[in-house]
């Protein structure tokens, strides 16, 4: 069934576990992602950014956000797990108007590198108008600074979100989910050296906001992936993630949405290398995304069984 983000993630934050919310931009991801919330019976949120929706759209908004409604809601509306879909880091009116009217469960309004009361008054505004159509919204505090980011510690903590603001903007925006930035980064090169999140910062920006609370760039990059990949070809040098453990932990302190891209385009790709290699002669492809998918769905499925939200649905 079709539903709310914030139905699943409110559910989630009661019982302390995460979901997922896997980043699509075409139809054989989302095939994947719904077989293994059916497989482990798992809630399933699907999240497409503003370059996804451009790529569908072949540049026209408005048609890019209706194809993903489209194509999410065929699923949705012939299975009994939840499905939602959530326009990922929205920073421009345009997109998140178009997946608004397109159909989407909810919303990220990222005003995150603005000030902080800029950030407030521009989300405020989006969560008036989605709410009055039932979307809910989901804003970021604090900068996705990586921490292989050559900054000093002090500029570093300066990027992460301020327990104190995050109850503030809470109250005063009236936001649904809320993503804290603890010490993670996008993309596939997240740590120099060990992996740390600030899990005091954590821990009181739960406290204080009781609200679902959402991990961006929670990839762990695994590394049989990285590996695979590089045997057929592809350099990953210095690739690195948030390891499992580390995402438990997470998950324990109140994180209960884990935004993962980079995994599934890692996998995809092993995958697909893998297969060509293999297969010089094939070139339909129904049959060469066939490993692809598998490595895909793995990661999937073991994302949902660690974060909890497996048997859920
Ligand atoms: O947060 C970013 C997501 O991984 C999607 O990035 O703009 O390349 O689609 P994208
Ligand atoms: P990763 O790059 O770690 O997969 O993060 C994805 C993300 O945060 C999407 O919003
Ligand atoms: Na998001
Ligand atoms: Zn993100």
């Amino acid at each position: 069934a079709y539903v709310n983000t914030k139905e699943i993630l409110e559910k989630a934050s009661q019982e302390f576990y995460a979901v997922p919310a896997l980043n699509i931009n075409n139809l054989e991801f989302l095939q994947v992602i719904i077989e293994a919330g059916l497989e482990e019976r798992a809630p399933v949120i699907i999240e497409t950014s503003e370059g996804a929706i451009k790529y569908a759209g072949n540049g026209n908004i408005l048609r890019g956000a209706k194809l993903f409604v489209d194509m999410v809601r065929a699923y949705a509306d012939t299975i009994d797990i939840p499905v939602a879909l959530h326009l990922d880091h929205g920073k421009h009116f345009e997109f998140i108007m178009a997946a608004i009217k397109a159909g989407y469960s909810s919303v990220m309004i990222d005003a995150s590198e603005y000030p902080f009361e800029e950030n407030l008054k521009i989300t405020k505004k989006i969560v008036e108008i989605a709410h009055s159509v039932g979307v809910s919204v989901e804003a970021e505090l604090g900068r996705l600074v990586g921490i292989e980011d050559n900054v000093i510690v002090e500029e570093h903590e300066a990027a992460l979100v301020d327990p104190d603001e995050a109850a503030e903007f809470v109250e005063k925006t009236g936001v649904d989910f809320l993503a804290p930035a603890i010490g993670t980064s996008h993309g596939a090169f997240k740590f120099k050296g060990a992996a740390k999140l600030d899990f005091d910062r954590l821990k009181k920006v739960k406290n204080l906001t009781n609200k679902p609370l959402v991990l961006h760039g929670a990839s762990s990059v695994p590394q049989e992936i990285v590996k695979l990949a590089e045997e057929y070809g592809a350099n990953f040098k210095g690739a690195k993630g948030v390891p499992s453990e580390i995402l438990k932990e997470a998950v324990r302190y109140g994180i209960n949405k884990v935004n993962t891209d980079t995994d599934l385009r890692m996998a995809f790709v092993a995958g697909l290398r893998e297969f060509l290699a293999g297969n010089p002669a094939e070139f339909d492809p129904r049959k060469y995304f066939k490993t692809s998918k598998e490595y895909v769905k793995k990661v999937i499925k073991d994302r949902m069984r660690l974060l909890d939200c497996a048997n859920k649905a």
